[in-house]
Formats: C-alpha cells, sequence, structure tokens
C-alpha cells in the first residue's frame, strides 16, 4: 500500500474537516482469464492488486455531504433529500450511485464527508470505479454500523454501476476489489458469487501490466450493447444465460442470428471453458498452458468479440514475437487499458525496454509498465 497516498489523504481530511477520519483502502483488480463472462454468469480469474483508492471518510456536521476528489482537485457537495443521477456526472456518479442504493434499502444516511484518492489511473482496465464504490459503501457501513455483508456491499456497488454510470457491468470488478487475498487469483463463479482462491505462484514467470494509456470509457454504448447481445442469444436458446450454452446449442440456432453475434456467443462460451482450463492449469503448475489459454483469450477478444483496440493488439503481436512471454492479452472492458503478460522471471524490464520504443514509433504516445502485487481486498487501514 502506498504509505504517502495514505497519509497526504488523512492529512487533507484533518485540515478540511478539523477531526480524525477512517481510513479505507480499496484495491483495484487484475484479470487472469474469464474476460466478458461475469455478465453472462461465467467464470471469472481476478484478484486485487496492491493500488486503488484511499478513502477518508467522518460524520459532517453540516446539513450537506462534502466529497474531495484529491486526483481532480474537484469539491462536490450535496444533499441526502432526493438524490438523482447526473448527466456527465464523472466520479460524482460512483459516490451518488452508492449512496442512492443505500438509501433504496430503506437505510437512512447522516450527512457525511470524504476525501479520496487513487494511484491507479481511471480507464487503465484495473477497475478504479469499482475500487471507488467499494470505498464509499464499505466506509459508510463503518460509519454508520450499518451492518451489510461485503456480498450486500459489492451488489450496492455493481448497481450504483448501472443506476448512475450508465454501465451494465457483471460482478467481477466490486468481487475481486471487496474480497481479494493476498497471492490468491480467485476462481470466481458469478452465477454463486462463490469463488475458490488459488495460490498466485507463477515460478519461473512473473506478471507485467502494459497501459497502452488509451483510455477506454465503458460508459459508450459498446459495452452495453455485447451484454445485450449475450442477453438475446441466451434468450433465443431457452437458456438463463450464455454460461449455459455449447458451442453445438449455438450451431444448431446459427441461421436465427447474424455472424457477428454468433461469433460473440461463442466467444463468451469457450472464453468460460478457458477460465476453467485455466484455473486446472494454474493447479498442475502448468503455466504454458496458461499462457497459450491466455494468448487465445486475446485472439477472441480480438476478433469475436471485438473489444480490442490496435494499441492493444499491437502489444500482443509483440509479446507474441518474445520467447520469454508464454501469454498475453488485453484484460477487462477493452477497448484500451493495459495488457497483462506472464513472462519469465526477470525478462520485465528487457521486453518493456524493446516494445516501449516501437510502441511510441507506432502510435506517437508511450505505453507505461505496472508491476503490482496481489493484495487483500477492500478494509480498514488501522
Ligand atoms: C468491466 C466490467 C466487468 C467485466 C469486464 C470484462 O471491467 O466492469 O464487470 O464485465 O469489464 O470482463
Amino acid at each position: 500500500m502506498n504509505t504517502d497516498l495514505i497519509n497526504e489523504i488523512k492529512t487533507i481530511f484533518i485540515e478540511k474537516f478539523k477531526t480524525a477520519p477512517f481510513l479505507i483502502f480499496s484495491p483495484g483488480r487484475i484479470n487472469i482469464i474469464g474476460e466478458h463472462t461475469d455478465y453472462n454468469d461465467g467464470f471469472v480469474f481476478p484478484a486485487a492488486i496492491d493500488k486503488g483508492i484511499v478513502a477518508a471518510i467522518q460524520k459532517s456536521n453540516s446539513d450537506l455531504c462534502s466529497i474531495f476528489a484529491f486526483d481532480k482537485n474537484e469539491t462536490y457537495k450535496f444533499s441526502l433529500e432526493n438524490i438523482q443521477p447526473l448527466s456527465n456526472g464523472g466520479w460524482r456518479s460512483y459516490i451518488l450511485g452508492v449512496v442512492s442504493e443505500i438509501q433504496k434499502k430503506g437505510i437512512n444516511l447522516e450527512p457525511f464527508n470524504i476525501v479520496f484518492g487513487g494511484d491507479i489511473p481511471g480507464g487503465a482496465g484495473l477497475s478504479s470505479s469499482a475500487a471507488l464504490e467499494n470505498s464509499v459503501v464499505f466506509g459508510l457501513n463503518e460509519l454508520f454500523n450499518l451492518g451489510l455483508t461485503k456480498t450486500e456491499m459489492i451488489f450496492i456497488s455493481q448497481k450504483a454501476e448501472h443506476n448512475y454510470v450508465g454501465v451494465n457491468c457483471g460482478i467481477m470488478d466490486q468481487y475481486a476489489s471487496m474480497f481479494g487475498q493476498e497471492n490468491k487469483a480467485l476462481l470466481l463463479d458469478c452465477r454463486t458469487i462463490e469463488a475458490i482462491p488459488f495460490e498466485i505462484d507463477f515460478k519461473d514467470y512473473e506478471l507485467l501490466l502494459i497501459n497502452t494509456n488509451v483510455k477506454h470509457s465503458l460508459a459508450d454504448s459498446a459495452y452495453n450493447n455485447r451484454r445485450a447481445v449475450c442477453e438475446n442469444v441466451a434468450s433465443l436458446l431457452n437458456v438463463k444465460a450464455l454460461r449455459d450454452a455449447t458451442e453445438e446449442g449455438l450451431l444448431a440456432i446459427k441461421d436465427q442470428i447474424s455472424e457477428e453475434d454468433y461469433q460473440k456467443a461463442l466467444f463468451v462460451v469457450q472464453e468460460n471453458n478457458r477460465a476453467l482450463a485455466a484455473s486446472e492449469a494454474m493447479a498442475a503448475n502448468d503455466i504454458e498452458k496458461l499462457g497459450e489459454l491466455v494468448f487465445n483469450s486475446h485472439n477472441g477478444l480480438q476478433h469475436q468479440y471485438k473489444v480490442s483496440c490496435d494499441e492493444l493488439d499491437f502489444l500482443v503481436e509483440l509479446a507474441k514475437d518474445c520467447d520469454d512471454v508464454v501469454g498475453s492479452r488485453m484484460m477487462g472492458g477493452g477497448f484500451g487499458g493495459c495488457t497483462i503478460n506472464i513472462i519469465k522471471r526477470g525478462k520485465s524490464d528487457a521486453f518493456f525496454e524493446k516494445v516501449a520504443p516501437l510502441y511510441k514509433t507506432r502510435f506517437n504516445k508511450e505505453c507505461t509498465p505496472y508491476s503490482v502485487n496481489i493484495s487483500e481486498g477492500t478494509h480498514i487501514i488501522s
């Protein structure tokens, strides 16, 4: 955890509000494999990281809530009466959404103040949004003794995103951020919301993230469109969700849907199987097999599900050309953000040094490496 950031957020809170706050850390996440499967009731394989959001929170003695976003240097004040979604609210929508979803449960909140800041960039595919939502719901739960369970809290965060941000996201990001465990990836069944933790031990390999610095925006319609396609195909198949579909079943209705929609649904069925196969490879310590699945995942995201972009594809192609990298793919919702690479231990710097100038020449912008540690989920900083 970033102690400088924690101290900074705490100091600003005390300066502004003259009282000591609770401090919450809520992490971002990576996802090893299982992309766009969560809202199909399928399997994902995420882990919480040691970067995320630090939030300071305490009761307010005014009638208004006051929120200070440190990274943006912006303040937003609002009353708890009659909260409504904002158009183009940016970070404000996450806060209002969480508050509103808590109120919808019949819970009566009192005014509060928050200062928050983070050390993961927005739009990098590392779920800074889920980290923010979870920090707020977790903080309010502590502050007012609401008695919400972690599972109730992640659904509040998810609904905030649906109803206030406009992204019909699945549950992976909120789950990974809230329930993350040190050094463990979580094979999450998004239907039962139960996960099996797997010790992350890549032996001779390590993980390297490379940010394209292309900021994705899932709020545009592409994400929601994909979800709608999946739900439509599932209903044609007469199944609850594509998690219940098979490649044979899809073939049988192929002539009732467009080729594009067929490929998207096929991707989901295959990606779901890949997530399960990846957990078996991890259990068997077969990192080469895991890497192959990861490359195949990217291939499907690029050509079938069509959520990649040139910058991500370029980085994955370079990874394929490098003998030290056994697997590479885009991570998260897509259209930008990071690639995740499984690379021979100690070779990350050399690979990045090779990639960075080629990327710069091709796109006239920088890419950025990230090393992350797999860490514990949302918690109070004592
Ligand atoms: C975003 C969403 C998640 C998930 C991923 C794609 O991160 O928030 O719910 O759908 O995209 O796997």
